[in-house]
């Protein structure tokens, strides 16, 4: 019984996201690995029954190569653009004991528009049988490079730690 939580971060916002939502669950659970998405494996190793993913939001959604690329242009360090959450959810196989939160982070002073990589994974979920969704949360920055708003990373380890719940008794 294990979980996997998988991050894409062109900033480390993400990034330092999915490490507090690692703290939280290894408050209730024991074993917790947090991978980068480009180091994810696919398909998943035998045995994890929480996956937690997460990615920044792009163009109201999860990125893509090319979006991954304007960041780069804007100033985010080189080297995640091959492969990022939307590339790596569409060849995870389907799992039918899986258990799948999701997250993103996303800019707080355009919080008023509806589209995240959060909510876009969510669907990539469902519409590929990727396992049972539990979960969709945002995390807020304040601007593209972040860095990520006051308290988020508290909300961050207490949403990781609400997740073990849905941890399935073997
Ligand atoms: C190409 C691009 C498109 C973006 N589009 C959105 C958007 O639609 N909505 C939003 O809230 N933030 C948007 N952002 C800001 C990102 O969400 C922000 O850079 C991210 O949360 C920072 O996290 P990271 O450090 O993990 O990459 C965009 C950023 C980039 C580079």
């Amino acid at each position: 019984m294990s979980t996997l939580v998988v991050h894409e971060s062109m900033w480390c916002n993400t990034r330092a996201v999915a490490e507090a939502v690692a703290e939280g669950l290894r408050e209730r659970v024991g074993d917790v690995e947090v991978l980068d998405v480009a180091r994810a494996p696919s398909p998943l190793p035998h045995g994890v029954d929480l996956l937690v993913a997460g990615g920044p939001t792009h163009a109201f959604s999860m990125s893509r190569a090319s979006t991954r690329r304007d960041a780069v242009t804007k100033g985010a360090e080189p080297g995640h653009e091959a492969r990022g959450l939307r590339e790596w959810l569409d060849a995870l196989p389907s799992h039918d004991r899986l258990a799948v939160a999701t997250f993103d982070t996303r800019v707080a002073k355009v919080r008023r528009f509806p589209g995240s990589a959060a909510k876009a994974a969510a669907k990539e979920v469902r519409r590929h049988h990727l396992g049972r969704l539990v979960d969709v949360e945002s995390f807020w920055v304040d601007d593209m490079a972040g860095p990520l708003l006051e308290g988020e990373l508290d909300r961050a380890r207490a949403w990781g730690a609400s997740l073990a719940e849905h941890l399935a008794p073997h």
